[in-house]
């Protein structure tokens, strides 16, 4: 682990989340490796372009952070025989299958897989078009949720150098209920003046239900 906030990221999936995830971390002086399932040759180009480095799903798993930005049903094939104990994995998927899902779905499904992991929800709740974090006087709200209080605070740190407005929502039951696709918080795409902090977001309706109510500091 490097010195501050520059960390060593690895991102598995490189598609229209994890090449601008991958980017906006190296811009903001991450050592990032971006690994795909062709393999980093397909991956060269944009690595030259972005300052951040191809290789291979095992070479990022060795980095500090990783990102999992595969689509949901490519999960088990891109973190299969990694080793991420004690690791924060960034969990950037939507469980997008039909239905009624179980309660242990989403980042609970992958934590009860990982339980040495330190599993944080964030990006999933943004499409891939405002990916981006200083927008002209305002930062982009970014929900996150997670277990483990230390890797909240280390990502926080990382978004909002990132120029994001990153948000705790909770824990990750929480976060499943409130940012999974289809939910209160998912595709919420405001911003956040340069000079105004959120006060709250969302609010618990009488029938149990996630309301978003958004209010910022005056
Ligand atoms: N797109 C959105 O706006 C959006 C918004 C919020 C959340 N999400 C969620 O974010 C996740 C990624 O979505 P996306 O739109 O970025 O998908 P995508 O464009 O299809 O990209 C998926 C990436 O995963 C890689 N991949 C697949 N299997 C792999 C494996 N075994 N090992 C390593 N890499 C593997 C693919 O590699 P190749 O490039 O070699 O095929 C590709 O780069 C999904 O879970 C989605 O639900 C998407």
């Amino acid at each position: 682990m490097k010195r501050g906030l520059q960390m060593n990221i690895g991102v598995i999936g490189a598609g229209a989340m994890g090449k601008p995830i991958a980017a906006q971390f190296a811009a903001a002086g991450h050592d990032v490796i971006l690994a795909n399932s062709r393999g980093p040759e397909s991956l060269q180009d944009f690595a030259k372009s972005t300052g951040l480095t191809a290789g291979t799903r095992f070479d990022a798993a060795k980095a500090d952070i990783i990102v999992l930005a595969v689509r949901w049903e490519n999960r088990a094939a891109a973190l299969s025989d990694l080793d991420l104990t004690g690791k924060i994995l960034i969990d950037v998927t939507n469980q997008m299958e039909k239905g009624d899902l179980p309660e242990n779905r989403g980042s609970l499904l992958l934590q009860s897989h990982f339980p040495d992991t330190k599993i944080v929800k964030a990006f999933n709740t943004l499409y891939a078009r405002y990916l981006d974090g200083n927008t002209t006087g305002a930062r982009r709200f970014l929900a996150f949720a997670g277990d483990d209080d230390d890797a909240k605070s280390t990502v926080k740190a990382i978004f909002s150098a990132m120029g994001y407005y990153p948000y705790d929502i909770g824990t990750l039951a929480l976060g499943n209920e409130t940012m999974e696709f289809g939910a209160v918080l998912s595709a919420q795409h405001f911003t956040v003046p340069n000079d105004k902090t959120l006060t709250q977001v969302l609010v618990k309706a009488n029938d149990g239900s996630w309301e978003l109510q958004v209010k910022e500091s005056e």
